[in-house]
């Protein structure tokens, strides 16, 4: 039997990414878990930022913003970032995080985060109490030493162990164990009328 939940905002799991936003003066860092890559041409991501953030100030000036995956160890860090607010503090300077440049914008990317991604604000969708903004990501970066050059896109999901998150849930996990690979899994697959 199914039980029905009261909360309906529920997707899990997401990345708890660590965006940055700023500008020389002053580089913030917030957590957000309302983000997804939503097309590929253009390659066009969303994050979902409440009203009143001082990031979302700071991400209209600048219109960019970088997205870096923390690994799993770093969700403590992950999780500061999500409570501090950079109207009364400098995260990067709590947490350790060092600036690194980017490549085609001027917000910086989180060097101790093993992926990265540059964005350049493209649109703002209003959604009650959050505000939507729709990117195009312009540059990838990703640690050398957890690259795989058999992967399609170089990227070794168990060495970059990205941080996983369960929102609403408001739980950190981790990735576990790959299982197969998509777009290949289903031949292994027998359809129940074949059985
Ligand atoms: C795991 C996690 C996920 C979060 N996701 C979001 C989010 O998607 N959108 C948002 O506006 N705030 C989100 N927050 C809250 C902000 O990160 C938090 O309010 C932060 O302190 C804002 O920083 P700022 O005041 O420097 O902008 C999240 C917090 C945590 C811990």
């Amino acid at each position: 039997m199914k039980k029905q939940l009261k909360s309906k905002d529920i997707l899990f799991p997401v990345p708890a990414a660590l965006v940055v936003c700023g500008n020389e003066k002053k580089y913030n860092i917030l957590t957000i878990g309302w983000i997804g890559m939503v097309s590929s041409t253009p390659p066009s991501l969303v994050i979902s930022i409440q009203k009143n953030r001082y990031s979302l100030e700071l991400i209209r000036e600048t219109k960019e913003f970088t997205v870096n995956i923390p690994s799993s160890e770093q969700y403590l860090e992950t999780d500061y970032c999500g409570v501090a607010s950079g109207r009364d503090t400098d995260k990067f300077a709590d947490t350790g995080f060092t600036q690194l440049k980017s490549l085609k914008i001027k917000t910086p990317i989180i060097k101790e985060c093993p992926f990265n991604l540059e964005c350049k604000l493209t649109q703002e969708i209003p959604l009650g109490e959050h505000i939507m903004l729709l990117a195009e990501a312009v540059e990838a970066h990703i640690d050398e030493d957890k690259m795989d050059p058999e992967n399609r896109v170089n990227i070794d999901i168990g060495k970059v162990n990205p941080l996983v998150y369960c929102a609403t849930v408001r739980e950190y996990w981790t990735i576990g164990k790959k299982l197969g690979k998509s777009f290949e899994s289903y031949k292994k697959f027998v359809p129940k009328k074949a059985k």
